[in-house]
């Protein structure tokens, strides 16, 4: 039979109940007919497979007729979530309304779900309201399972969030697990004179609650336009997740038409199935170690924890961090490294060793940081950290993979870096010369992840501790960001509390050593030093002929007085982009500028250097300015961009 009849042929075989008409649409299973796929999102065993589980993917759909005058719109849909791990997974999916589906081309993965990207997210000019399904930040920091729901307008920050769950007929919440991988029911419901949305969920086939999970007043007639698009979103970060649609109704106008569950759990039967299929389909040489592996894992570590707890009980010994990850046992980890042999001692930090280790079940490299802190305060300190290591999540930052604890030690399990620490690197004795094109890599990496603690999470994280050695390399000489020792959790919008010194010195701002507070600005200070370190290969201090010490700002700024700023770069870089260094090497005088007002907000840095935003020209005598605010007074009018940049970080959060 020719391939184009056998097709035929299927399509008779498969049956589709598909319903369209001016009132809306019903999917019971998919098929592609009037549907925009984008991104990794496909037709697969009749479900709409937004994600495939590939990393850093987007995946979107969109019925592909706009709609023309949505008033009182309702929708319903079953979506499953295949998380790689039972209790961790990538981000999510979300239904979204949306003025067009073009916008949405250079949204990115992670935690912009495929929506948003780095600047527009927050912009009225998206024209988008969505649901999310946000199944890795939690806003109950208490319980790492507890993945939110939230309802989106413009932006990433919901408007309105509640934890997974539903309201059982008798008033009691009874939580949700999204990333289960059971099928979910989701209603959303606005109506158009009250102007009120709804939002609810329930495990697939039981009712719709009485009571709704999230409602909210929004006028979407003052934030969408008439005619919209209607879809869904989804992206995965590190996480092979897969995110599915099984069955989906929508009207524009009136309630949404039922779903049919008898032809759903058909097409849940054929997901199953065709998952077990694509399983057995992965050649043996990788299929044995991996299910095996996978299997084995998953009982070492409930058998574990079983054992764990039972006997933690009994002693008190037992304690639970928060921190969204897994723990290992110490047995895992004495053996992952030999028993702590110096062998495989890869340093020293500040708090205690850090040792190279190779896990038994899964031969997965691994750094393990053991810590004793000899104070409650360090132990503090390390919770803190593992607090909130373990719910970030950025490709420019270290990932914290678990814990464990032994006695007065913990021990803080952490992806392994192969490339070892920046500062190595670029002052080492070795041979290796990173060239500029890497270092302008990890400059803006760094520069990235940072700007995600400071703007992009639920909390704001004031690092604290910017350096070249906290800076790891992966096996792609990306840089990544790492010791959350000195880091400090507080919310969005409310002060940074006054605590003791910490840091390093050389990255100290002025005031930070001062005053003693820590805040986003201080962090800009180290990273603007930390621009200029990467740039010049010199440490921040260094001693000059007469053996005094001087700030590298400092030195740069008296290359840049006495001729071209661009004879402070490297010498050892035979090749680079002159605009890019001389950027670069403003853009890290700018932050680290004694005036705290002065310096940019990461969001801006980021902008700035990946030339979205200029840099404004300023002298090297402007960077000499005192830090009084009236000294700028008469210096704003001549250069709006500063101003800009200074209102841009007093008045950020
Ligand atoms: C919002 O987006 C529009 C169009 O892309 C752009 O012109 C405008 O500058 C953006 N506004 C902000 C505040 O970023
Ligand atoms: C409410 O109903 C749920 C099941 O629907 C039940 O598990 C729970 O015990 C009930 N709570 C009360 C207070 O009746
Ligand atoms: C939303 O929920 C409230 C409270 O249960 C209800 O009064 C209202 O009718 C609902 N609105 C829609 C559009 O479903
Ligand atoms: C909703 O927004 C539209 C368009 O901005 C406006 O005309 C209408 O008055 C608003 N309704 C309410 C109740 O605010």
């Amino acid at each position: 039979m020719p391939p184009h009849s056998l097709l035929l042929c299927l399509l008779f075989l498969v049956q589709i109940s598909m319903s369209y008409s001016i009132g809306g649409f019903t999917y019971d299973g998919f098929s592609d007919s009037m549907l925009r796929l984008d991104g990794v999102a496909s037709i697969s065993s009749r479900s709409l497979m937004l994600t495939d589980g590939t990393l850093q993917s987007i995946g979107r759909a969109f019925f592909a007729r706009r709609f023309d005058s949505v008033s009182s719109f309702s929708t319903t849909f079953v979506f499953v979530i295949t998380p790689p791990y039972p209790d961790r997974s990538s981000h999510g999916l979300a239904f979204t309304v949306s003025a067009t589906t073009d916008s949405l081309l250079d949204a990115l993965p992670s935690q912009y779900m495929g929506m948003f990207n780095f600047e527009n997210t927050g912009n009225v000019t998206n024209r988008l309201f969505a649901v999310e399904l946000d199944t890795i930040l939690s806003t109950e920091f208490r319980d790492p399972d507890s993945n939110h729901v939230g309802i989106d307008v413009n932006s990433l920050e919901s408007v309105s969030t509640h934890a997974a769950g539903y309201y059982t007929p008798n008033g009691t919440f009874s939580p949700l697990k999204l990333i289960s991988g059971e099928p979910i029911q989701v209603w959303v419901d606005y109506d158009d004179s009250s102007h009120l949305v709804n939002v609810s969920l329930a495990p697939y086939l039981q009712h719709k609650p009485q009571r709704p999970l999230l409602s909210t007043t929004l006028n979407l007639t003052s934030i969408l336009p008439s005619s919209v698009y209607v879809g869904f979103a989804s992206a995965t970060g590190t996480l092979r997740s897969i995110h599915r649609i099984i069955g989906w109704s929508f009207s524009p106008d009136g309630e949404a038409k039922p779903l049919d569950y008898s032809a759903l759990s058909e097409v849940i039967q054929d997901v199953r199935r065709a998952d077990q299929r694509s399983r057995s389909h992965i050649p043996r040489k990788v299929l044995i170690p991996v299910v095996t592996m996978s299997v084995t894992i998953t009982l070492v570590i409930i058998l574990a924890l079983y054992v764990y707890m039972k006997k933690a009980r009994g002693s008190g010994e037992y304690w639970e961090i928060d921190c969204g990850s897994s723990s290992f046992t110490y047995k895992d980890l004495v053996s992952a490294t030999s028993g702590f042999s110096d062998k495989m001692l890869l340093g020293k930090g500040g708090f205690g060793k850090v040792y190279r280790g190779v896990l038994q079940t899964s031969k997965q490299n691994v750094a393990i940081k053991r810590v004793s802190p000899e104070s409650k305060q360090g132990m503090k300190e390390f919770i803190a950290e593992i607090t909130i290591l373990g719910h970030l999540r950025h490709r420019n930052l270290v990932q914290l993979l678990g814990y464990s604890r032994h006695k007065s030690e913990l021990l803080l399990v952490y992806d392994y870096m192969p490339n070892g620490s920046l500062d190595r690197v670029l002052h080492g004795q070795n041979k290796q010369i990173l060239d500029w094109v890497c270092r302008l890599n990890i400059i803006k990496g760094i520069a990235s992840g940072l700007c995600y603690l400071h703007e992009e999470w639920e909390k704001v994280v004031i690092h604290r501790d910017i350096k070249t050695s906290n800076v790891l390399l992966d096996n792609e000489m990306n840089g990544r960001l790492g010791d959350f020792g000195l880091a400090r959790l507080h919310n969005h919008g409310t002060d940074a509390h006054t605590t003791h010194l910490a840091g390093t010195w050389g990255y100290i701002a002025p005031e930070l050593a001062r005053l003693g507070r820590a805040t986003k600005a201080t962090d800009v200070f180290a990273f603007g030093v930390f621009m200029l370190e990467v740039a010049c290969g010199r440490r921040p201090i260094e001693a000059n002929d007469y053996g005094d010490p001087v700030p590298l700002t400092d030195w740069v700024t008296n290359v840049w007085e006495s001729g071209s700023i661009l004879k402070s770069v490297d010498p050892k870089l035979e090749d680079y982009v002159k605009e890019e260094a001389e950027l670069v090497l403003k853009l890290g005088l700018l932050c680290s500028h004694q005036a705290h007002i002065v310096r940019p907000s990461m969001r801006l840095i980021v902008q700035y250097l990946v030339n979205d935003v200029l840099l404004p020209d300023f002298q090297p005598s402007f960077l000499s300015l005192a830090s009084r605010d009236e000294d700028f007074d008469q210096y704003i009018p001549a250069c709006p961009s500063i101003a800009t940049t200074m209102t841009g970080l007093s008045g950020g959060r």
